[in-house]
């Protein structure tokens, strides 16, 4: 089978489902952010630190382009995969795209005690995520195939509609 792709805000549950649906579907499951963090030897906060968001986006976008070459994977991708139209056209053209939705409440309250996202750690996260899913959500949509949602489901449920819909 080609790839399945997880696309959607943080806290949409990609990298709990994705690695759920893997199992499911025996393929092998990659997070493209651990990757990044694997390949350069520093997590992603630093990595913002040290290089800036467009430094981020910089390997972001290569560590796609490289995963999207695999064959047989489940990837979970960060949740501003999106913003590059060249990352949307490798996405859509390496496999089955799946958007998580989430709405910011539950983004919200997923991410709270989370501490590895940089763009969160302004003083209203809410508002930045609110600000976010405003830009993204048409871009999530756009290279989507199915769209699943998450709010008040277990990861479980989310799967299960994911394997009925496939
Ligand atoms: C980001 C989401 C994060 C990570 C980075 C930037 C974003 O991934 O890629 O902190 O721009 O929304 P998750 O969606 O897995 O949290």
């Amino acid at each position: 089978m080609r790839n399945v792709i997880l696309v959607g805000p943080m806290g949409a549950g990609k990298s709990t489902i994705g690695r759920l649906l893997a199992k499911e579907l025996r393929l092998s499951f990659k997070d493209s952010d651990k990757e990044i963090e694997q390949r350069t030897g520093a997590n992603i906060p630093w990595i913002f630190d040290v290089e800036g968001e467009a430094g981020f986006r910089e390997r972001e976008q290569a560590m796609l382009a490289e995963l999207c070459q695999t064959d047989g994977i489940v990837l979970a991708t960060g949740g501003g995969a999106v913003l590059r139209p060249e990352n949307r056209q490798a996405l859509s053209s390496g496999g089955r795209v799946i958007y998580l939705h989430a709405s910011v409440e539950q983004q919200l309250e997923r991410t709270s005690r989370d501490r590895n996202r940089p763009l969160l750690r302004a003083a209203d996260p809410g508002r930045v995520l609110g600000e976010l899913m405003t830009i993204r959500d048409p871009l999530y949509r756009e290279i989507a195939d199915l769209v699943v949602e998450t709010d008040e489901r277990p990861p479980r449920i989310v799967v299960e509609e994911i394997l009925e819909r496939l």
